[in-house]
């Protein structure tokens, strides 16, 4: 999707999700407090509405679900493959976080879910994923499947046909939001980040975490 209406959706994600802060304050069952504090009711709020649940399609055929990568941090990624500049980005990005994270990427999952079931098949997937980094997982599924992963996420997308489109099966696109959602090995939503964060803020969060939940 395009630049501009990706931090349009990630601005208007952001404002849904201090609007529901905000609402508990005005129920009066948070204090009122500072910024920190509010971007962490943000958090509890998404934590309550993100369930993160989905029966999808491997590259090798197999059924995967959510549940198969309980223990481990899970890095979901919405997308499709002919996506012309956010998906190739921002998946080049999980690819350098898995390389800097060290030995701590042994315990983070990144998932990239597609969007466009019809032209992304376990196998166009599977090897579209493989050329950025051999440890993310690339899923696919019926179209019913697909938007019942989104739907976990709240994540949107939409197919958007092409203006000069000559009729073939390419003539369409997807609009998608291109949140990076962090998911706990609980599978509890943690965080989640804007491929517009920079590398550097978003090994800091993913360290910070994994080393708080390690102490639990
Ligand atoms: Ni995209």
């Amino acid at each position: 999707m395009r630049k501009a209406r990706l931090f349009l959706w990630f601005a208007a994600a952001t404002a849904i999700a201090v609007y529901g802060a905000l609402n508990i304050y005005q129920r009066g069952t948070v204090p009122r407090t500072g910024d920190d504090e509010r971007q962490k009711t943000a958090e509890q709020v998404a934590r309550e509405i993100v369930t993160g649940e989905f029966d999808l399609v491997g590259s090798d055929l197999e059924a995967v679900s959510d549940t198969d990568f309980r223990g481990n941090w899970l890095l979901v990624f919405f997308g499709f493959t002919h996506c012309p500049d956010v998906c190739p980005t921002t998946l080049g990005t999980i690819a350098l976080i898995m390389d800097e994270l060290g030995p701590e990427a042994e315990r983070m999952q990144p998932v990239f879910i597609t969007v466009d079931p019809e032209r992304d098949t376990p196998e166009v997937i599977g090897s579209y994923v493989a050329a950025f980094h051999p440890k993310i997982v690339g899923l696919t599924g019926t179209e019913q499947q697909i938007a019942a992963a989104a739907k976990s996420y709240r994540a949107y997308y939409a197919r958007i046909p092409l203006r000069d489109g000559d009729g073939s099966a390419d003539d369409y696109t997807m609009d998608h939001s291109a949140h990076i959602y962090l998911i706990d090995p609980d599978g509890i939503y943690a965080t989640v980040f804007s491929p517009a964060d920079p590398i550097g803020t978003i090994l800091k969060t993913l360290r910070a975490r994994m080393a708080a939940q390690a102490e639990n």
